[in-house]
């Protein structure tokens, strides 16, 4: 097995995440497979502006700065996220913010300010205490928010 499978498995262990069957191809498209909560919702809806602002332009299916990479890894056109990190996309920005190594905004790691930190770390926290969701599809969430960014969000 290689050593991403293996480290995909156990993470899905960890967090009690529903793809337990393995891995899913590289380039596969992820459906959501998450059921947001009341808590989770409104912890998103919080942070929608932060989101909007420093993430969006990249990870975004209309951002000025989309790639296929950024999209490929985390797609926050709609809510819930889709892409590759979306069953884990709470721990996925905890990492990518506060992880040993920030990573993100790309380019511009660190340059949150602590209130925008807290309101991401706050919805990362709301996600993670969801249920482990058996799935989700396109059809029972109709009532995704579009979270489009728009002209101008910047990167
Ligand atoms: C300037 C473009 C850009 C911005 C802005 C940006 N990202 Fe990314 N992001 C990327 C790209 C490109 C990748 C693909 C991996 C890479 O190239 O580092 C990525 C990957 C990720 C990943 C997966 C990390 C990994 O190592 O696999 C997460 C999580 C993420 N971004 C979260 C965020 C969050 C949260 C924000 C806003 C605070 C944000 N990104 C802002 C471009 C961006």
């Amino acid at each position: 097995m290689p050593r991403s499978t293996i480290a995909l498995a156990l993470l899905s262990l960890t967090l009690g995440c529903a793809t337990s069957s393995g891995a899913p191809p590289a380039d596969a498209p992820t459906a959501p497979t998450h059921v947001v909560t009341a808590e989770e919702q409104a912890a998103f809806l919080a942070a929608k502006a932060v989101f909007t602002a420093r993430c969006l332009a990249c990870h975004s299916r209309t951002g000025a700065r989309r790639g296929p990479r950024a999209l490929r890894h985390l797609d926050m056109t709609s809510y819930p996220f889709a892409g590759r990190h979306a069953a884990q996309a709470g721990a996925a920005v905890r990492e990518a913010l506060t992880g040993k190594k920030p990573s993100m905004p790309k380019g511009k790691p660190g340059s949150l300010t602590a209130e925008e930190l807290a309101l991401l770390l706050a919805w990362a926290d709301a996600f993670d205490r969801g249920p482990a969701a058996p799935s989700m599809k396109p059809a029972e969430r109709a009532d995704a928010p579009p979270l489009d960014a728009g002209p101008g969000s910047g990167g």
